[in-house]
C-alpha cells in the first residue's frame, strides 16, 4: 500500500466514520436506544449494531477492493479489510459516561495501515496512517516524551476476559514504582491517547482485534513502541497489547510481564 494511496482513503473514511458519529451521539445524548447482554458485564445496544451496518455500506461501498470485519456482525479479513468496532467503550455509552468512541483499522495483509478513532462527544478525531503520521483533528501529534517512571501514568483495560491476578499484580507494581494509572473504559481511546502523549503508555490483559486495530496504527504512526498484538491467536481469543512511549517502553514491558 503506497502512502499517497492511503492519505486519499484516510479523507474520505474520516468523513465516513465522523458522520457516523454525530448520529450514535444524538442517540447517546436522548438516551434513545436499547441495550442486551452479550455475556457479563459485556453490553451491546442497537446504536452499536445500527452504527456498524451504516460503516460497513458506506466503506465496502467506497472501496470494492476492501473486506469488513466488525465486532458486532463479523465478517471476513481479506488482502486489505476494515476492522470495526462501532462504539468501544458500550459500558461508558450505557451508563451515560461520555468517553466512547468509533475506531476503524484498516489492515494490509494482516497489519494495521491507518486508523480512524473518533471521539464525538470531545469531536476528536485521531488519524493515523503507516510510515507517515498521525494527527488529532488534523494536526500532528506524538507520544510522550522520555521520564521516569515516578512521573509517568500509563493507561489500563480491564474486562472479564483478563487474567485478574496479572491484571491486580500490575496496579500493584506500578504504585510500588509511584506510577500513577488511569482506566477510562475504552482501550481504542485509551491507545490514542497515549499515541497524543495524553497517558505514557496503554496496556490490555486481553483485548480484541476490532479494538486495537485502528489504535495501534495511529499509536505506531504517533512514535510509539508496540507490541506485537498479531502474532498469536488474537482473533479467537485476543491479545494482550501494550504500547508506550520510547522512554517508557521497556520498564513497562518489564512490569506488564505475567
Ligand atoms: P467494548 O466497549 O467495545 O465492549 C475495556 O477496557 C475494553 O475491553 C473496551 O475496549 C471493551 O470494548 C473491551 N471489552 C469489554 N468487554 C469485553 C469482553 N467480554 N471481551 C473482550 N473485550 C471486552
Ligand atoms: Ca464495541
Amino acid at each position: 500500500m503506497q502512502a499517497p494511496d492511503l492519505m486519499h482513503r484516510l479523507r474520505l473514511v474520516a468523513a465516513v466514520v465522523n458522520a457516523a458519529g454525530q448520529t450514535a451521539l444524538s442517540r447517546f445524548r436522548s438516551r434513545d436506544f436499547t441495550v442486551s447482554a452479550k455475556g457479563r458485564q459485556d453490553l451491546v445496544s442497537d446504536v452499536d449494531r445500527t452504527t456498524e451496518a451504516s460503516l460497513r455500506d458506506s466503506l465496502t461501498n467506497a472501496f470494492p477492493d476492501t473486506t469488513f470485519l466488525g465486532e458486532e456482525g463479523g465478517g471476513t479479513v481479506g488482502d486489505l479489510a476494515w476492522v470495526v468496532d462501532p462504539i468501544d467503550g458500550t459500558s461508558n455509552f450505557v451508563r451515560g459516561v461520555p468517553h466512547w468512541c468509533l475506531s476503524v483499522g484498516l489492515l494490509h495483509l494482516g497489519r494495521p495501515v491507518l486508523g480512524v478513532i473518533h471521539d464525538p462527544n470531545l469531536n476528536e478525531t485521531f488519524t493515523g496512517v503507516a510510515g507517515t503520521g498521525a494527527w488529532l483533528n488534523g494536526d500532528p501529534i506524538r507520544v510522550g516524551s522520555a521520564r521516569p517512571l515516578s512521573e509517568a501514568t500509563l493507561g489500563l483495560g480491564f474486562n472479564l476476559k483478563s487474567d485478574r491476578a496479572r491484571h491486580a499484580g500490575l496496579i500493584g507494581k506500578l504504585i510500588s514504582h509511584d506510577c500513577l494509572y488511569r482506566f477510562m473504559g475504552s482501550g481504542a481511546l485509551g491507545l490514542a491517547w497515549a499515541a497524543a502523549g495524553r497517558t505514557d503508555g496503554f496496556w490490555e490483559e486481553r483485548i480484541m482485534p476490532w479494538d486495537v486495530a485502528a489504535g495501534l496504527a495511529i499509536a505506531e504512526a504517533a512514535g510509539a513502541q508496540v507490541s506485537d498484538y498479531w502474532s498469536s491467536d488474537c482473533w479467537s481469543r485476543g491479545n494482550s497489547v501494550l504500547v508506550a512511549s520510547q522512554g517508557l517502553a521497556s520498564a513497562f514491558a518489564d512490569l506488564t510481564k505475567a
